[in-house]
């Protein structure tokens, strides 16, 4: 599907459910947020659906994502199911990895490529503080069970919080001289909480690489690494992994963007920093023939802007959360 400023947009970003088993302090309040009732979360029979006519479209690559996806049964046949379908070459998942070691094996059996998993910390205790209930051990043995179930490339995910966690970013720099794994620094987005406090807490991707520089770690550009996503990589001179930033406030990328994002209750998001959102459940459950349904596919990818207006819209944007849109 090509857009009207000329893009590919081959991507699908799927949210399968709007749960999830940790409260980070960027995405939720304490006590979580009102869920999505069940009825109006996609079955899986449905969202094969429309993946599978997404992919009659020209989607070739989908992620799964949440919430956190690993907490909703049945997924391990459904990602076996999405990556039989024709015209899927890649599937992945992003997962914060509590459930991984349990899940890791299967996953890899069923067919899934890779997994990208969020660890925003190294130190069990801020681990604790910023995920509110989960613990870092969990997720470390994720990322093993991922790294022995062979689902490469393992990406880290890390969101980057000016005094929570940026004195770590040389201690995540170092992991990949260790591990092959591929730590991604994202800058916080006022998604979610949206809190003002967050305007405190920005960190750029430029002041990253200047605290990075300034204790001695000489990044070198790395040509990339598998995915389809907006990372730019560098690496770590002997290094096993990479080093990537996602600028995700800037507006960078936008000029290659290949995505779309359907949430867990059916809805098509041309961008995840627009309001707008294409409803496919309605005529899904109503009985709507393939080629209408593609058709609503086509329009959101007409829909799509030239690039994302987050900053014009102002911080603390409450109306959607990252774990209902998957981020
Ligand atoms: P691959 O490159 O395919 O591995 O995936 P990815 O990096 O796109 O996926 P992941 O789910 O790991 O997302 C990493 C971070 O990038 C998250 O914080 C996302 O919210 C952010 N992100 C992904 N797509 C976009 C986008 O289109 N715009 C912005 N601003 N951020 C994005
Ligand atoms: N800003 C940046 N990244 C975020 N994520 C969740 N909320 C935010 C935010 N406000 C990240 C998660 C996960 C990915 C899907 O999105 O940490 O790795
Ligand atoms: Fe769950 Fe991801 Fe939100 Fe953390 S950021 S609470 S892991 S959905």
């Amino acid at each position: 599907m090509i857009d009207a400023f000329a893009r590919d947009i081959h991507y699908l970003r799927v949210s399968v459910t709007d749960r999830c088993n940790l409260r980070c302090v960027y995405c939720m309040p304490e006590e979580g947020i009102p869920l999505v009732d069940h009825r109006q979360v996609l079955r899986f029979e449905e969202f094969e659906r429309l993946i599978a006519i997404a992919a009659s479209q020209g989607i070739r690559r989908v992620r799964i994502t949440g919430g956190e996806p690993l907490v909703r049964k049945g997924i391990v046949p459904f990602v076996s199911r999405v990556k039989a379908m024709a015209g899927i070459e890649d599937v992945a998942l992003t997962t914060n990895g509590i459930l991984l070691p349990s899940f890791a094996g299967d996953l890899q059996a069923a067919g899934l490529d890779r997994v990208n998993i969020s660890l925003d910390t190294l130190r069990p205790e801020r681990f604790r503080d910023v995920t509110r209930v989960g613990r870092i051990d969990d997720v470390w043995a994720g990322v093993e069970a991922a790294l022995a179930a062979g689902l490469h490339p393992v990406k880290l995910n890390v969101v980057v919080m000016g005094g929570v966690n940026d004195d770590e970013l040389a201690d995540f720099a170092r992991l990949t001289l260790q591990w092959p794994v591929h730590v991604r620094f994202i800058e916080l987005m006022p998604i979610g909480e949206g809190d003002p406090r967050f305007r405190g807490q920005f960190v750029s991707i430029e002041q990253m690489k200047t605290k990075m520089a300034q204790e001695g770690l000489r990044l070198v550009h790395h040509p990339g690494i598998r995915g389809g996503g907006p990372a730019r990589y560098h690496t770590l001179e002997g290094a096993l992994g990479t080093v990537g930033f996602i600028s995700a406030m800037s507006k960078h990328f936008c000029g290659a963007c290949n995505r779309l994002r359907l949430t867990a209750e059916g809805k098509l998001r041309p961008c995840l920093h627009s309001r707008q959102e294409i409803d496919l459940r309605a005529p899904l459950r109503r009985g709507a023939p393939d080629h209408l349904l593609a058709r609503i596919f086509q329009r959101a990818v007409e829909a799509k802007p030239y690039q994302h207006s987050m900053l014009d819209e102002g911080w603390g944007d409450r109306s959607r959360r990252m774990s209902q849109i998957g981020g």
